[in-house]
């Protein structure tokens, strides 16, 4: 870096000649103070620069080149990538319909959303995904145009310091079904006459039959028409991450264009009389949040939270028409055998 700088400085008429300068040793930059980069008076124009190459690098085979999700793999990926033009943010802090936080787009760059086919990059250093975070806001004008996004409240978890988490999980379970209703979408994990008394609970009318599959869930379309199953928490993966905290942020948030509503504003309901206690609180999402995290740790985990990680260096990009390059065969080599690499 800093032979770098010097060399800058004393051969700029040497300039078009000059090697690119080396990323890989550059150390993290400490964003919050004011620094000089040789020549450039703008730091936020070279980390767009910085932004756009590690884009081109890292993203462009699956959001494209222009930020619209159809990059070359997105033909073959369920769900597609995000297409940053539209600017349709899932998995974000902020209540459904507006834009995420440069937090909730760092969390999502740097942890991946399991069970997609966005990966995490983690290794990258914390300048790269800054500049990538400030880089995927240049492809939609929202970004200009709309409000600052602001986080959701983040109420107090009464579960938080209990070790035995069973009362929440209980609560959140008759809540689950019986007042927020999330069985209309997601699958309903008790059966038809538990699911009655817990409706009834909640001061309202028990019924006499439910949707024939009620252990699945309900396709919805998005904003983009694509058909979205909402998750089996027993069987699919939540990809904004299942943490109780991950969870409190996906089902208080809701999910921006898609049918997954903010539930954050709809579930203060106080008591029938006054001096009655609240039918449901704010609380009542940490319950929730810890009943799905209930179901999901039903299933055993496939590959641990972290395991799964993009390298952090590019890989060489052989261009279309380009004469491939000879892979030599072991001479072994016997169909249906396999190697390790
Ligand atoms: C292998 C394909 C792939 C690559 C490479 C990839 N992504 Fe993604 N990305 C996806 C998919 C698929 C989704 C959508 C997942 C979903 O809808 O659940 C996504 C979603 C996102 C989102 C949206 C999250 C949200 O809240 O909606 C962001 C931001 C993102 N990617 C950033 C990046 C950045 C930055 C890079 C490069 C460093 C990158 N992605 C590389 C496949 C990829
Ligand atoms: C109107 C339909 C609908 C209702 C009601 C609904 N959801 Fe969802 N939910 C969805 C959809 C659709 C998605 C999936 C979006 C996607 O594929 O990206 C989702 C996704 C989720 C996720 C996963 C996010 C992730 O990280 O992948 C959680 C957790 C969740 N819902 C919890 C709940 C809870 C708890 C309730 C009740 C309080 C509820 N949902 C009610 C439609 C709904």
């Amino acid at each position: 870096m800093k032979r770098c700088s010097i060399l800058i400085g004393v051969v700029l008429i040497a300039l078009p000649m000059m090697p690119a300068c080396d990323d890989s040793s550059r150390p993290d930059v400490d964003m919050s103070k004011r620094s000089h980069f040789g020549f450039q008076t703008s730091i936020s124009t070279s980390l767009m620069e910085e932004g756009k190459v590690a884009y081109a690098n890292y993203c462009v085979g699956c959001h494209g080149a222009n930020g619209d999700g159809v990059g070359e793999a997105s033909l073959f990926l369920n769900p597609k990538p995000r297409n940053f033009v539209i600017g349709n943010f899932k998995f974000s802090s902020t209540r459904s319909g507006q834009l995420p936080t440069d937090e909730d787009l760092r969390r999502t760059i740097k942890r991946g959303l399991k069970g997609s086919a966005m990966p995490s990059f983690k290794l990258l250093p914390d300048r790269t995904v800054d500049s990538l975070i400030g880089y995927i806001k240049t492809f939609s004008p929202k970004w200009t145009e709309n409000d600052p996004p602001v986080p959701i409240p983040l109420v107090d978890d009464p579960y938080r310091k209990m070790a035995d988490k069973s009362e929440a999980i209980k609560r959140g379970e008759a809540v689950y079904h019986g007042y927020a209703n999330c069985w209309s979408c997601h699958p309903s994990y008790v059966n038809d006459k538990k699911l009655n008394e817990y409706i009834v609970a909640f001061g309202g009318q028990s019924r006499e039959t439910f949707r024939p599959d009620m252990d699945q869930s309900v396709g919805k379309e998005n904003v983009e028409e694509e058909m979205l199953y909402p998750p089996d928490f027993r069987r699919d993966y939540v990809r904004g991450g299942m943490t109780a905290d991950d969870i409190y942020r996906s089902v208080s948030a809701g999910i921006t264009g898609t049918a997954m509503p903010t539930w954050v504003d709809s579930i203060d309901v106080p008591g029938k009389k006054s001096g009655d206690p609240p039918l449901v609180s704010r609380a009542d999402l940490w319950a929730m949040s810890y009943y799905v995290q209930s179901l999901i740790l039903q299933r055993p985990p496939l590959m641990e939270d972290g395991k799964a990680q993009i390298r952090n260096r590019p890989r060489p990009i052989y261009l279309h028409g380009a004469p491939p390059k000879k892979v030599e065969q072991p001479a072994t080599s016997q169909p249906g055998q396999s190697f390790e690499f």
